[in-house]
């Protein structure tokens, strides 16, 4: 009963009753997680002709209505993946995502045709170690990198942080990472070379606080031998809300790092996560 309902939601949406706009790839979805009432992560067909790098976003919107809503996603899968994977928020009046966070496999999801983005290992200097700082949604361009060797290559070290109002809201990174050390292609990579700090803000948890208060406190780099962010060794990639950027952001260049682009290269590079 409960599959033959998707299925028939599925064959609905299947065959959209609007034209595909130009300039977009229609893609169909492959499957759907739900973490929590907010968070939701769900990956799509990848049309053969699309490259982005690991780290960039891409607009992606519904084929229901004439000139759908389009919205900025992180592609949180590596650019070596045959699928495209997504990690969304869901809110109840959102243009876009009120519709969203009800697909099912076998819907059509729009993508436009080109990626781009600052939250690539190309717009960070060479150094030792990369941090990956993220709240909510922030962590998807992260669950990307992760997941590329080029990372790997290109840094001694990674140090991600995610942090979430709850535990449940972690889960998704926790997934990404946990399976880290068993993949195939980044497994060795990644042995001894990976620091994950998650901590929960609202929800009592083994570790907690905002990112900020950690990066005051100097508590973030307990067992790194320093007390803040380094500019020789030290590169980082920040992705969350517009307030979570801009402290974030300070506090980096307090320490006295420069932001980079993709024109110039520097010490940390921002992307605001998607909001709604
Ligand atoms: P808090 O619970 O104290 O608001 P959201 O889901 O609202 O985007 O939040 C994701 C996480 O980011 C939450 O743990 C939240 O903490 C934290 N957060 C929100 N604003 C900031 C900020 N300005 N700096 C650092 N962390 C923040």
């Amino acid at each position: 009963m409960y599959n033959t309902a998707l299925l028939d939601t599925a064959q609905d949406t299947a065959a959209p009753a609007f034209p595909i706009p130009a300039n977009c790839h229609a893609e169909r979805v492959v499957s759907v997680t739900h973490y929590t009432d907010r968070l939701f992560s769900f990956r799509i067909t990848r049309p053969q002709s699309f490259r982005f790098r690991s780290g960039e976003f891409v607009m992606i919107g519904l084929p229901n209505a004439e000139k759908p809503v389009f919205r900025a996603y992180s592609i949180a899968s590596p650019s070596w993946d045959d699928e495209l994977e997504f990690f969304s928020i869901k809110v109840s009046d959102g243009p876009l995502t009120q519709h969203l966070q009800k697909i099912v496999p076998g819907d059509t999801v729009l993508m436009r045709q080109k990626s781009t983005g600052t939250l690539v290992v190309d717009a960070l200097t060479p150094a030792r170690r990369l941090w990956m700082i993220a709240t909510g949604t922030g962590f998807a361009p992260f669950a990307s990198l992760l997941r590329d060797p080029e990372t790997w290559e290109k840094f001694d070290e990674v140090v991600v942080t995610n942090t979430c109002r709850d535990l449940a809201e972690l889960a998704y990174g926790d997934t990404v990472v946990g399976k880290l050390r068993d993949d195939p292609l980044i497994g060795e990579l990644v042995e001894g070379r990976l620091t994950y700090i998650a901590t929960t803000t609202r929800e009592t948890s083994p570790r907690m606080g905002r990112v900020t208060t950690l990066i005051e406190s100097g508590e973030l780099f307990s067992g790194l031998g320093q007390s803040g962010f380094d500019p020789e060794n030290d590169r980082v990639m920040i992705c969350g809300s517009l307030a979570m950027l801009n402290d974030v952001k300070a506090l980096v260049e307090k320490a006295g790092l420069t932001e980079g682009s993709n024109a110039k290269p520097a010490e940390f590079v921002v992307e605001r996560a998607f909001v709604g």
